[in-house]
């Protein structure tokens, strides 16, 4: 509900609207189109204004239908093993409920198909409609799970002043009109949330919302706020109990005990909706710039005779998550930046640092996106540094990074433990679906190469490092294997090819494995988490991990899925291989949305049978944040030293859980 205040205000504008324009029906988008806050149930009135529509949803539901099929985790869903349970559930049975359920709004059908999709845990297999993620819901008092005294609680982020003050007074003068005093609330320690136990809020919030990560303690983690790396700036995130994707609430109800009281407290904090859609000026255009296709939404033929252009680039490999909340992202205080002067080779998403000890050196890899040749001239100057100045143990800190380029994983991989190693990454299959064995047939055919497709078999090495010719059909005859006592036929086995790197290997590892370690948040995703797992399952390097719930379990890494394709990358493969009209190619989108999913699958290293994303490693040692640490990455890196130290630490190193019932699986 919204506050009193924040009713009379918008009762007041919606008056005067009407009174100028004398509509009976004032349009609902119009009322806020140019500003870049809105009160919640405005937003939700511009989204909830457009009709459910069958035809929409025949297109929508037929399209992500298709794309399901080239989906290699679907039969894990019907009996998720342990202990990622919580998302066991029958994909083709909720899309046919999606299907043949009533919705009033178009907005509530793409809800629905995005809760189903969010609700998979599996931040590379999801729908995200351009039209109806177009905000984000945000509250001045962003919440954080912080250890007080040898006691854990949650809290409103006691630094809410000086982080809420830089998103700028569009923001906090709404909050002045409506007499909220929202900064006396910074560092409240808060009981509840929406009247239940404010943990037991947060477990919600990882079951409903937070989607991404298959472990719910690692969801658990994203529904509160932490430092990060936004692009290549410090950020820090709101957390998802305290920005949610969508405007549908109109307040957070806290009850709480306010710094330096013993009073509790219950206070209705109103969210108010940053808009980060496109220029829109009234609903016709809002539904042209936000949720109608565009030339960007489906694919196109790539090869040089086709419809696009040739690419000037070579296409790469991405396994990330999608954040939105990066759209609109803050920086960190700059009370809380490094003071450790940087060290070469920080200006991209990696930041260095050569702490005060003189001997730890740090790096904040805050993900594998961005500049793909930076990356690795970054790492080899911070190394090349660290190593001159007598550096002799490293701190990575993988805090939020949602992962990027396939290859980039594996060049750190390779760079820290040397090309001794030889592959520095998995063995990895996509699905051998009826269609996807035509596109691989078409695409030899037609001599496509990886220029221009993911699916040609020069893409990838047989598992003696050697490429595939452009000939071989690696996909037909499909492995069959059991999934869940389902037939789950799959590509051969085949590896990356990520080198030559753009900078030389050293042959051994820089720095003794032993004295490298890893801390985070466990919001680690996709390429993140199989680098992490890579430095696990290779070196039995320590994974640190800060933050949960007290007393719930939370993996080291989020989802190592290997491969994400967005609809887009899959059309362009299905029309360069010719097969546009083919009948079992998915529809083209007749909206801007993007039904993104996991293309291939990473086997674990220990046991090849099992993908990474199923086998359970839990952290060698988890901390929880404190009011110095949960915003401030280099009092938590020193924080860690402790992990250099602690007595006994290798003895219970090799402390990782690889589930029966995840290798029974394929039996
Ligand atoms: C504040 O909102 C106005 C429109 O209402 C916009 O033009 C301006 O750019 C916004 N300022 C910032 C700092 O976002
Ligand atoms: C439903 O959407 C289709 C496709 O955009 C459109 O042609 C049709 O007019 C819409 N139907 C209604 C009743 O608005
Ligand atoms: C959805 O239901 C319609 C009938 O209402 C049916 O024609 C269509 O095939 C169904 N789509 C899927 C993907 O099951
Ligand atoms: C709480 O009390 C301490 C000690 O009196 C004071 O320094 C601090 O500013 C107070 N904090 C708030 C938020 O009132
Ligand atoms: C680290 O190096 C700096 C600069 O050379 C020096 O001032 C400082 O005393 C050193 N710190 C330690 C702990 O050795
Ligand atoms: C840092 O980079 C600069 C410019 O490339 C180089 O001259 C310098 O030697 C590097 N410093 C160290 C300590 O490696
Ligand atoms: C690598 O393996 C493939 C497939 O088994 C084989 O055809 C090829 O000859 C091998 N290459 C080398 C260099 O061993």
């Amino acid at each position: 509900m919204h506050s009193l205040k924040s009713l009379v205000v918008s009762a007041g504008l919606s008056v005067s609207i009407l009174a100028v324009t004398a509509a009976p029906q004032a349009d609902p988008c119009a009322k806020f189109a140019g500003q870049t806050f809105v009160v919640p149930a405005d937003a939700l009135a511009c989204l909830k204004s457009f009709p459910f529509n069958e035809t929409l949803r025949q297109n929508v539901i037929g399209n992500i239908a298709g794309v399901f099929d080239f989906y290699t985790f679907e039969d894990f869903y019907l009996n998720s093993p342990p202990p990622f349970q919580e998302s066991t559930t029958n994909i083709r049975a909720d899309i046919a409920r999606i299907n043949s359920t009533k919705y009033e709004t178009d907005y509530d059908f793409n809800r629905a198909v995005y809760d189903f999709t969010t609700q998979l845990n599996d931040g590379h297999t999801r729908w995200f409609p351009s039209c109806y993620t177009s905000f984000q819901n945000l509250i001045p008092t962003p919440v954080v799970t912080l250890d007080e005294n040898g006691v854990q609680n949650v809290f409103v982020a006691p630094d809410a002043v000086e982080f809420i003050t830089l998103i700028g007074t569009n923001f906090t003068d709404h909050f002045a009109q409506l007499g909220f005093n929202w900064q006396r609330l910074a560092g409240a320690k808060v009981l509840e949330i929406e009247g239940i136990d404010a943990y037991a809020y947060a477990d919600h919030i990882a079951s409903t919302q937070s989607g991404n990560y298959l472990d719910h303690g690692v969801r658990v983690n994203s529904a509160f706020g932490s430092y990060r790396i936004s692009g290549t700036d410090f950020s820090q995130r709101f957390g998802d109990i305290s920005g949610p994707a969508f405007p549908d609430q109109n307040t957070l109800t806290l009850k709480l005990i306010p710094v330096n009281s013993t009073k509790t407290e219950t206070v209705q904090v109103p969210f108010f909706a940053n808009y980060v859609g496109a220029p829109f000026t009234d609903r016709a255009s809002f539904w042209t710039a936000n949720c109608a296709a565009n030339e960007a939404t489906n694919g196109a033929d790539q090869r040089p005779t086709g419809s696009s252009a040739r690419r000037a680039t070579p296409r790469r490999a991405r396994a990330a998550i999608i954040d939105s909340s990066l759209k609109n992202a803050v920086g960190l205080p700059s009370p809380f930046l490094p003071t450790a002067p940087p060290v070469n080779g920080s200006t991209g998403v990696i930041k260095s640092f050569i702490l005060p000890d003189n001997i730890t050196g740090v790096m904040f890899v805050g993900s594998f996106e961005g500049d793909f040749v930076q990356f690795q001239t970054d790492t080899l100057a911070a190394i090349q540094q660290f190593q001159a100045s007598g550096v002799t143990r490293l701190l990575l800190d993988l805090t939020n990074n949602g992962g990027g380029f396939v290859c980039l994983g594996q060049f750190l991989h390779q760079f820290l433990a040397g090309s001794q190693i030889g592959y520095p990454g998995f063995q990895s299959t996509n699905r051998a679906n009826p269609l996807a064995q035509k596109i691989v047939a078409a695409d030899i055919a037609l001599g496509n190469t990886d220029q221009f497709t993911f699916y040609s078999p020069d893409n990838w090495a047989f598992l003696n490092d050697t490429e595939q010719p452009l000939t071989f059909n690696y996909i037909d005859p499909a492995v069959i294997r059991k999934t869940n006592g389902v037939n789950d036929p799959t590509s051969q086995r085949f590896e990356d090819i990520c080198t030559p790197f753009s900078v030389p290997i050293p042959e051994t590892p820089p720095f003794d494995l032993n004295n490298v370690a890893i801390v985070g948040n466990a919001n680690c995703a996709s390429t993140c988490a199989m680098f992490s797992t890579l430095m696990f399952e290779r070196h039995q390097t320590k994974n640190v991990i800060f933050g949960g719930k007290p007393g719930e379990v939370m993996q080291y890494k989020g989802m190592a899925g290997n491969q994400v394709l967005e609809w887009v990358d899959l059309d362009n493969e299905i029309q360069t291989a010719g097969l546009g009209d083919d009948p079992l190619a998915p529809p083209e989108l007749l909206v801007n949305a993007n039904m993104r999913h996991n293309w291939r699958t990473a086997w674990s290293f220990l046991n090849e049978q099992v993908p990474i994303a199923y086998v359970s490693e839990l952290p060698q040692l988890r901390f929880a944040y404190t009011k110095d640490t949960y915003n401030n990455p280099q009092n938590l890196w020193t924080f860690a030293y402790v992990i250099f130290h602690s007595p006994g630490f290798y003895t219970h190193l090799m402390h990782f859980y690889l589930y029966d019932r995840a290798s029974q699986l394929f039996k």
